[in-house]
């Protein structure tokens, strides 16, 4: 039995439209939503929810009731398994009584244990002498005492075990921390130890309220050789990839605004929490996740994307916006001043600049039209020809017909490609992608893979990248320094970035490297299909990232001391690996692709 002031608590912090858009899609009315009603078959909605009421009501087969009525009726549950389905989304703990052991969650510990962990490190924060520098650091940055208290932010002292000492007294058990991640064992001793030392630490809620992982950021000057953000592995109750940062606190907010603001870490949404805006989520330090998208659009269609402003910024906005696209959602780009993220702007310029900002944000494509415009992609046929290609990945993202059919159009207006042939193209891709691989490629294995002529892929690339900027722009969207295997490739290609109409090596570079510099810029090869060779290897170079850090993570999972360190790495490992079949499909497509027309080698800039 559930005592009542508890059923009471579970209905007043549930959320209906929440509770009942799991299974329903609803559309904002008014103040209410509609949807087509999930108990009689009908076209039109007459299926209404009343967030402020707490109640729905279908105007055609009269069923109405609360929050636990639905997921009774919908779940066929008796009301007892139906409000703790509710509290479970509600972040509220229910204590029955007389309640047997067996239905118990058997992840539960790991919910407690992160919990004391969150309790303490805030206690830790909080603590007069040892929270101190802390505190200063959080205020240097704006970040007041309410919002702390707001996002259960808290301090990991700088000490080995101060942590594990503090939980084992009372009672929590060790094997279970190194599960959640919060020790850590190390090679030369079995002996556990903090893993988050000298840390501030963010709790990672999942949508419910448990506090399921944490981030934690190194105090400034502190940044030696710890990496910046230490976050805790893959869990039995973690998987990165399939929480927001954020969304628990922001998600009412979200609704409300009926937008989401994607921005790249927790500074950011901490900090523009503290300056009002609510709306705001974050991906837990990787590109975001179609699982990811499709949380949100639990809440809203429209995300702005606030990314920083560097080039790999715009990359990343491009690619969260086609997994964006995929599940439906629209996607709008915003722009902020160069050298500026989310957090720095809003602390100098204030929050209506910000505002601003988020005003001038731009749907997706119109952004991509704007970047080939300033890049001067439709003064020639030709180029507009490379434009329409560039284009049409968004084009075909975009999963909500309507969207798609603006789409087109917008892209047969800029270009003057009658929109027939655009919808042609695309369904030749889809077709193409249909296709089964050919055998060859089918069974490729890994190894397989390694013994082809991968070498030649970085140099290949340089090679294009110095035949016109065009194709520097275009290698910076796609690959990043970090991805060359050859440090003298990877200088090349930072100094191209850099400079993209360089046609000597800078002065500052190491005389081996330019030695090999000069001998790209003379390469006189001739590489007809510059959009082939480009490609391919663009794609070879990504696949052998993914290839060497497949190996390193096996490695790294043989030498795994703990279960929770390997699982982490087999996470991350089958993340990779799938990303890896996904590029194979591409490479293919690639591989196949006929010659396409080429940059133009007239262009200035050469
Ligand atoms: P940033 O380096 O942009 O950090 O990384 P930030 O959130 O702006 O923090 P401040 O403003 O420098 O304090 C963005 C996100 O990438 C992930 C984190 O999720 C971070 O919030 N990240 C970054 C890591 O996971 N590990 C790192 O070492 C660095
Ligand atoms: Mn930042």
């Amino acid at each position: 039995m559930i005592p009542d002031d508890m059923v009471e608590e579970v209905r007043s912090r549930a959320d209906i439209v929440d509770v009942v858009g799991e299974f329903v899609q609803l559309k904002k009315a008014g103040r209410e939503y509609k949807a087509n009603c999930p108990f009689h078959e009908e076209r039109t909605p007459s299926f209404y929810v009343v967030p402020d009421k707490g109640f729905y009501k279908c105007f055609g087969c009269g069923k109405s009731g609360d929050v636990f009525s639905f997921v009774m009726e919908r779940q066929g549950l008796d009301f007892v398994e139906a409000v703790k389905h509710v509290a479970a989304r509600s972040g509220v703990e229910i204590r029955e009584v007389n309640r047997g052991r067996d239905d118990e969650d058997p992840n539960r510990p790991l919910y407690e244990i992160n919990a004391f962990a969150r309790d303490w490190f805030k206690g830790r924060l909080a603590d007069e002498q040892a929270g101190a520098v802390a505190r200063a650091y959080l205020e240097s940055r704006g970040i007041s005492a309410e919002i702390c208290e707001r996002f259960g932010l808290g301090f990991a002292p700088d000490e080995w075990r101060a942590l594990r000492e503090a939980a084992a007294a009372h009672g929590f058990d060790e094997d279970l921390m190194l599960t959640v991640g919060l020790l850590g064992t190390s090679e030369r001793s079995s002996e556990p130890y903090d893993r988050f030392r000298c840390r501030i630490m963010f709790p990672i809620e999942s949508l419910s309220g448990k506090v399921i992982a944490f981030g934690g950021r190194v105090l400034e000057g502190d940044t030696k050789d710890a990496p910046k953000y230490m976050n805790s592995p893959e869990t039995p109750v973690y998987h990165k990839g399939e929480n927001l940062y954020g969304l628990s606190w922001a998600r009412h907010a979200i609704r409300r605004q009926e937008k989401a603001l994607v921005v790249e870490g927790y500074m950011d949404v901490v900090s523009l929490a503290a300056h009002g805006f609510e709306h705001v989520v974050a991906p837990l330090g990787t590109a975001l996740t179609p699982e990811q998208a499709k949380l949100v659009s639990r809440y809203c269609t429209r995300v702005l994307l606030l990314f920083d402003s560097d080039a790999a910024g715009l990359k990343a906005s491009f690619r969260a916006a086609d997994v964006l696209l995929a599940a439906g959602l629209h996607p709008a780009i915003v722009t902020l001043p160069p050298g500026e993220d989310p957090d720095t702007l809003v602390r100098s310029e204030g929050t209506e600049a910000l505002q601003g900002h988020l005003d001038d944000a731009v749907d997706v494509l119109d952004r991509k039209l704007q970047i080939l415009d300033e890049r001067d992609y439709f003064s020639s046929i030709e180029r507009t020809r490379q434009a329409l290609d560039r284009l049409l990945p968004t084009v075909r993202a975009a999963s909500d017909p309507a969207l798609r059919d603006i789409y087109v159009d917008r892209v047969a207006a800029r270009t003057g490609v009658r929109r027939e042939t655009i919808e042609a193209e695309i369904e030749r891709e889809r077709q193409r992608e249909a296709r089964p691989r050919p055998a060859p490629m089918a069974h490729r294995a890994p190894g397989l893979r390694q013994s082809m002529p991968k070498p030649g892929a970085e140099g290949q690339l340089l090679k294009m990248m110095v035949r016109g900027v065009e194709w520097v722009e275009r290698a910076g969207e796609l690959i990043s320094a970090e991805d060359f295997e050859d440090p003298q490739h990877r200088a090349i290609f930072q100094a191209l970035l850099d400079d993209p109409e360089t046609r000597a090596p800078p002065a500052s570079m190491d005389p081996v490297v330019a030695q090999r510099f000069e001998e790209i810029l003379a390469d006189r090869e001739d590489l007809a299909h510059g959009i082939d060779v480009f490609t391919k290897s663009v794609n070879r170079m990504r696949v052998a990232v993914l290839d060497r850090r497949i190996q390193e993570l096996q490695q790294q999972i043989e030498a795994a001391s703990t279960d929770a360190e390997k699982s982490e790495f087999a996470g991350e490992k089958s993340r990779l690996a799938r990303e890896l079949r996904e590029l194979d499909k591409n490479y293919w497509k690639a591989a196949t692709r006929g010659a396409r027309s080429e940059p133009n080698p007239n262009r200035p800039g050469r």
